[in-house]
Order: structure tokens, then C-alpha cells, then sequence
């Protein structure tokens, strides 16, 4: 049985006001049968990390270097996140795919460098409007999974999560219908097979694309969608706790 995850993407947004007071609200979060997990920029995970101690709620990182360390100016290495007490990271979210041009080999560099210091690695995936419209959606996240697929061993899968994100669904108001999203998701667990029958079964894929507390609960039913990573819901405690709660 998988565990329900809710997962949120700040993006570029927060203060160290804000960053306390979404803290404080979200700590109130209390149920053992589900994860939640906060991704903060870069310059607040540890008065995250330290906010959060008392509560169950988890803190990562939006990005991590590719290379362990070294001469990488303005680059975080996962160990540093890893030492400030950070235990996720994200990895190949769409913007960085399409505004830094991470591509599958700088996915799969960064999702082995989050493995080898201890992190989860989330990593993104989904097809654009244009690869959608053309029926290219599941080749387009079947070659985003393939390095991963062919290159990690079977148990570091216990400490991957994999992120349904359409594009197209990205900041838009504009939602995947769930049978769309369970779809690719069941898609997205049968490549895991290639792996093996239990990473297939057993790795969390969350949806990511306009999740609110309105379309959260029908999302979260469908049998292959293990929770959800949000983007400017998050930002908002009572309508991210509701979320949380769906
Ligand atoms: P929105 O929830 O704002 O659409 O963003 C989704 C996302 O990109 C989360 O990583």
C-alpha cells in the first residue's frame, strides 16, 4: 500500500516572513497515513528545516547540482542540502527543463547525486500542449523516464518519487481531467516494470498541474495518483492544508 504525499513547489516565492508564517499554519498538520512536503528556495531551507523540526511536516530543496562539489559557481550540491537537514529535492521540473535546459542526462546526474548523499528525489516529468495535441504525450514520458529507468538499480527506486506535471496543466487554472491523469500515471507505472514489478507497485507518482482543495479530492482517488505536487496552492496554508487533508 502507498502512502498519500502532498507535496509543495514555493517556486520563486517566498520572504522570511512569509516562510514563518506558512510554516506555523502548516504545522498544525497532523495524520500519520500521509507525508507533506515543503520546498522552499534555496536560501530558506534551513529556517525551514528548523521551523518544522516539531512537526511532521518534510522539507527539499527545488533543485540540486549536478557534481558532488568544486569550482560550480552559484550551484547547491545535495550534500549541502542534505546537511542542513533537508531530506527531498526536486529534480527536472518542467521550468527547468524549459527556461535552464536541464535535460535527461542533467536529470539523471542530479537524481544520482540526491541518491548518493541520502535525498528523495522527486522527479518531473510531462509533455507539453503541442506534444499533447499530437498524441506524443506517453513517448514524450517515456523518454524522460528512460535514463532512470535503464541506469538506476532497482533499490535506489526506494528513495525516488516520480511527478506527473503536463505542462500545459502548469500555472494555467487549466487541470488534467483525472481519467487523463490516471492514464499516464498507469503509463508511467508500467515503465516502471522494465525496472521490476515492485518498483512498478511500490514508487509514490504524484500529479502536479492546478491542484487546489476544489479538484484535489477527485485527483487523489483515481487508483494510480498517489497525492499531489502543488505550485500557488501551496502558498496558501488553509487552501494547502485543505489540499493536504483531500
Ligand atoms: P501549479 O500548481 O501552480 O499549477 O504548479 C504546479 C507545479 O509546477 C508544481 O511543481
Amino acid at each position: 500500500m502507498r502512502r498519500r504525499l502532498i507535496a509543495g513547489n514555493w517556486k520563486m516565492n517566498a520572504s522570511v516572513d512569509s516562510v514563518r508564517t506558512l510554516l506555523r499554519a502548516l504545522s498544525e498538520f497532523q495524520d500519520d497515513s500521509k507525508d507533506v512536503v515543503v520546498f522552499p528556495p534555496a536560501p530558506y531551507l534551513a529556517l525551514a528545516v528548523e521551523l518544522t523540526k516539531q512537526s511532521q511536516i518534510g522539507v527539499g530543496a527545488q533543485t540540486c547540482a549536478a557534481y558532488e562539489s568544486g569550482a560550480y559557481t552559484g550551484e547547491v550540491a545535495a550534500s549541502m542540502v542534505h546537511d542542513i537537514g533537508a531530506r527531498h529535492v526536486l529534480v527536472g521540473h518542467s521550468e527547468r527543463r524549459s527556461l535552464f535546459a536541464e535535460n535527461d542526462d542533467a536529470v539523471l546526474a542530479k537524481t544520482q547525486q540526491a541518491l548518493a548523499v541520502g535525498l528523495t528525489a522527486y522527479v518531473c516529468v510531462g509533455e507539453t500542449l503541442a506534444q499533447r495535441q499530437v498524441g506524443d504525450e506517453q513517448a514524450v514520458v517515456a523518454q524522460q523516464l528512460r535514463r532512470l529507468v535503464t541506469e538506476l538499480a532497482p533499490a535506489d527506486w526506494q528513495h525516488i518519487v516520480i511527478a506527473y506535471e503536463p505542462v500545459w496543466a502548469i500555472g494555467t487554472g487549466e487541470t488534467a481531467t483525472p481519467a487523463q491523469a490516471q492514464a499516464m500515471h498507469a503509463f508511467i507505472r508500467s515503465q516502471l516494470q522494465q525496472v521490476s514489478a515492485e518498483v512498478a507497485e511500490r514508487t509514490p507518482i504524484l500529479y502536479g498541474g492546478s491542484v487546489k482543495a476544489a479538484n484535489a479530492e477527485e485527483l487523489f482517488s483515481q487508483p494510480d495518483i498517489d497525492g499531489g505536487l502543488v505550485g500557488g496552492a501551496s502558498l496558501d496554508a488553509q487552501e494547502f492544508l485543505a489540499i493536504c487533508r483531500s
